[in-house]
């Protein structure tokens, strides 16, 4: 099982989007044996709370449903994933952080950087003191990427 954790600030706007989309895209390609997701927030300020109100509505409006309740990254994380994506260059410092080797740094990649043409250090941008349009775009970036995840899975992991 490959296992990867979605990393924003606070665990209900940006990472539970992601979160929803792979998983989505898990149980419609029947990918459930050889892949899981979660994700977690660096702050605590939301923990056990659902996901934003526009963060559901918008996955929603789209077919998907968000999962989970808040929860904060710890270092434990870094045992219990394969791969730990990180939305923007400052979720990438406060998890890098908490990094305790180099094989925990090893882990810590940026989500965007697998969306196609995206570049390398492209962030998801926070959507959380902005507009509905802020969700919608989120929303397109975490389902290009997340495809291109899978893409990259089945390229480099499961040849
Ligand atoms: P997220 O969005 O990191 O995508 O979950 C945010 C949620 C809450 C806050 C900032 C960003 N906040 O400042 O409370």
């Amino acid at each position: 099982m490959f296992r990867v954790c979605f990393v924003c600030l606070g665990n209900i706007c940006r990472s539970p989007t992601a979160e929803g989309v792979l998983q989505h895209l898990i149980d419609e390609r029947g990918l459930g044996d050889r892949l899981s997701v979660d994700s977690a927030g660096t702050a605590a300020y939301h923990i056990g709370k659902r996901p934003d109100a526009r963060s559901i509505a918008t996955a929603k409006r789209r077919g998907f449903e968000l999962p989970g309740v808040a929860r904060q990254f710890t270092t434990e994380d870094f045992d219990r994933f394969d791969l730990i994506l990180v939305m923007d260059h400052s979720n990438e410092q406060n998890v890098l952080r908490l990094a305790r080797d180099e094989r925990d740094r090893q882990k810590v990649r940026l989500f965007r950087a697998f969306e196609p043409e995206a570049g390398e250090r492209a962030e998801v941008p926070d959507p959380y003191y902005g507009g509905d349009e802020g969700f919608e775009e989120v929303f397109d970036i975490c389902e290009r990427s997340a495809r291109g995840l899978i893409e990259y899975l089945e390229a480099r992991e499961w040849r």
